[in-house]
This record gives C-alpha cells, sequence and structure tokens, in this order.
C-alpha cells in the first residue's frame, strides 16, 4: 500500500528552503522591474563621471518591489563598483534625525558616534561621505519626525544621489519647501504587477521553497489570484507559506486547493500591514522578548513554554520573524562554543496609536 508515500512521515518537510518565502529574501533575479532598475541606475551614473547625482523618489501600494529594486541596484554597485558607496537606510526604524545619523554611521561602519551631538555626527559624516560619491536611499521616508537630516545632507555632501521611498505620492507635496527646492527629485511610479507578472513571481519563489510537484497547479493558481486582489507580493508570500504550514500539519506531501481555501476561510492574515498590527500569539511572545532581552532564540523558547505557549518551535520562530520583520525585535547571529544561534532583542519603537 501506498499509504505512508502520501503522508509525510515525523520530522519531515514540504519545504526545500522555507527562506524563500521570508519577506526580506532576495532573489538573484528581480523579475519585471527591469525599467525602474535602469532608471534608479541612470540616477547614479552621473557620480561615475565625478559629477552631482540626480535625485528621485520612487513610490507606489506597499509590496509591489520599491525596496527590492533599490537593493538589486546597490548589491550591484557593492559587487562591482567599488568607487560608489551605497547606503540604505530604513526610516520607520530610524525615525528621527539623530537616529538617521547613528544609522548613517553604522551603515559605514562608522564607530566613533557616542556621547556626540547629533550635529557633530553630520560632521564627520560629512568628512566621510565627501571622499567618495554616494548613493543615499531613505525607504519608509514618510516615517520620518523630522527632515533636518535632509537638508543638512543636501547642503553638505557634494556627489550624491539622494533616493526617497514612500507608498505616497502626496507625501512629497507636503515636504517644506527649502528642502523640496533642493531636492528637485524626478518622481517614478511603481505601478501594480498584473496577473502574469504577479505568477511569474511567485512561481519563482515557489520553486525555491518547495519540491518540485509540492504545490498542486489549483492551489498555485488560487494564490495567485488572491494575490491579485490584494495587490501586494507579500500576501502572496504569506498566504504560500500558511498553506503549507497547514498541509504539513496534515502531513500532506502535496498543498492542495483545500489547504488554500481553509487559510483563506480564516479570514484576515497577519502578515505586516503598515502601521503593523500584531495578533495575540505575537503580542504575548513580545513581551517574552521584552522581559528576556538578548537570550538565544532557543532559551526564548524555552521561557515561552513556561508561560504556557502551546505551539511548536517551528511556529514560534516564524511569529519571531514577524517580529523581526516588522522591527519590534532585532535578531543577531553568534557563533560560540556550543555552535551557531540567533539572540533576540527587543526593539524599542513608537506604539501603533502614535503613527
Ligand atoms: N519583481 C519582483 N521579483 C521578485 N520578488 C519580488 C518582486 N517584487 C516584489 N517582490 C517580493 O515581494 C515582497 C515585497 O517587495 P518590496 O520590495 O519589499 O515591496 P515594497 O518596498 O514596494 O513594499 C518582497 O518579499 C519581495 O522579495
Ligand atoms: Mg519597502
Amino acid at each position: 500500500m501506498a499509504l505512508f508515500d502520501t503522508m509525510l512521515k515525523s520530522g519531515e518537510s514540504l519545504f526545500a528552503n522555507e527562506y524563500a518565502l521570508d519577506f526580506s529574501f532576495h532573489p538573484k533575479l528581480l523579475l519585471h522591474r527591469e525599467k525602474e532598475q535602469f532608471t534608479i541606475a541612470n540616477a547614479i551614473r552621473p557620480l561615475f563621471a565625478e559629477r552631482n547625482g540626480k535625485n528621485i523618489m520612487l513610490y507606489g501600494r506597499p509590496g509591489i518591489g520599491k525596496t527590492l529594486a533599490v537593493l538589486h541596484v546597490f548589491r550591484e554597485l557593492e559587487d562591482e563598483h567599488e568607487e560608489i558607496l551605497p547606503v540604505y537606510v530604513n526610516c520607520w526604524q530610524n525615525n528621527s534625525t539623530y537616529k538617521i545619523a547613528i544609522a548613517l554611521c553604522e551603515a559605514v561602519n562608522y564607530k566613533f558616534y557616542q556621547n556626540k551631538k547629533t550635529h557633530e555626527i553630520f560632521k564627520d559624516l560629512q568628512e566621510k561621505f565627501n571622499k567618495f560619491p554616494v548613493a543615499l536611499c531613505f525607504d519608509e521616508v514618510d516615517k520620518i519626525e523630522d527632515f533636518d537630516f535632509l537638508y543638512t545632507l543636501l547642503e553638505s555632501i557634494y556627489r550624491k544621489t539622494v533616493i526617497l521611498v514612500s507608498n505616497y505620492k502626496e507625501w512629497f507635496a507636503a515636504l517644506d519647501e527649502r528642502i523640496r527646492s533642493r531636492l528637485h527629485p524626478e518622481l517614478i511610479e511603481f505601478k501594480e504587477y498584473n496577473a502574469q507578472e504577479i505568477q511569474d513571481i511567485l512561481v519563482q519563489r515557489k520553486d525555491f521553497a518547495f519540491k518540485p510537484g509540492t504545490v498542486s497547479e489549483e492551489a498555485f493558481a488560487a494564490i495567485v489570484q488572491n494575490t491579485l486582489t490584494q495587490k501586494d507580493i507579500r500576501a502572496g508570500l504569506h498566504l504560500m507559506r500558511q498553506t503549507a504550514e497547514a498541509a504539513e500539519e496534515a502531513s500532506s506531501r502535496v498543498i492542495t486547493l483545500e489547504h488554500v481555501n481553509n487559510i483563506l476561510q480564516k479570514g484576515p492574515e497577519e502578515y505586516a500591514k503598515e502601521p503593523m498590527e500584531l495578533d495575540e500569539e505575537c503580542r504575548s511572545i513580545l513581551d517574552i522578548v521584552k522581559a528576556n532581552d538578548g537570550i538565544k532564540i532557543g532559551d526564548m523558547f524555552k521561557k515561552y513554554e513556561e508561560k504556557g505557549g502551546r505551539q511548536s518551535y517551528k511556529t514560534f520562530a516564524r511569529k519571531i520573524q514577524i517580529l523581526a520583520f516588522g522591527s519590534f525585535v532585532s535578531l543577531k547571529r553568534t557563533t560560540g562554543v556550543g555552535g551557531n544561534s540567533t539572540l533576540v532583542f527587543h526593539q524599542e519603537m513608537k506604539k501603533l496609536s502614535e503613527f
């Protein structure tokens, strides 16, 4: 009988590479954003000729590849063009001029910012940034509270391209005139993906994440269809992961349409909306992280169990990933005598009601 062939044995997984479904996974081949990448590259290009670069502002709905496109261009700079320094800052985590100053220092590995005032740090950065041409990206820039940093950088760095990224086009119009006139960016819209594009992107991730034949055709078509209505690739990645978990729990070797429908019936998904809302389980895990800041993820799981947590380690680790994605916690890899581990730190941030 083939009874056991259609079922997973305990410990077996449907995933070949689960990491491929993480929002932060960076595929080598970026699909359907060639034009946008060229525009970004063109804004940076004058820097190679010792001229000042062009400033640009990228905008469009969440989950349509804005961050990925910038990081892709920056990766190419890093790998192939050492003469230009790419610096990426996420403004959700760094939402004030002081925090941005620190983030810039860390991005360029500059360690002597302790006990310094913001303007002193910018003086140091000015010296550093004026040695090389720099491409500066400020992602999720609408989360910023004050724009002094931008003014200072625009005034003090000679050869630069500033790339601002936001979900809202309107945000730029609301910016202080003294910054707008200095920045003078070209506005670049990231349009929503169409059905075919969504399908191609999700096929790429599916093929990384699962062994061939794991996701049935009907199940995959339903995932693509759902992503199309939500217009956000993250929604598709999250649905694929949830469905796979449900199939795994049912010991099924194949992800079926029924698994997808079961998940969809459960209603709103828990992936990161902006501002991020956490489900109850994530909130209670976050409380445990707060009380046990900086310990290893395995030990954190023990604390979670002691507090009556009932999920498996795998599910727990996924929730930690969700928290890390929303910058509620940060993760640090360590290598020690006992082998590799991950430390989990609580990250202070504003309350949701303050956004
Ligand atoms: N063109 C694409 N090719 C491959 N993956 C993509 C593409 N566009 C988006 N993604 C994936 O979708 C998710 C959201 O993309 P992201 O760049 O973070 O969106 P945004 O910054 O517009 O909110 C990421 O996990 C990313 O890897
Ligand atoms: Mg983004």
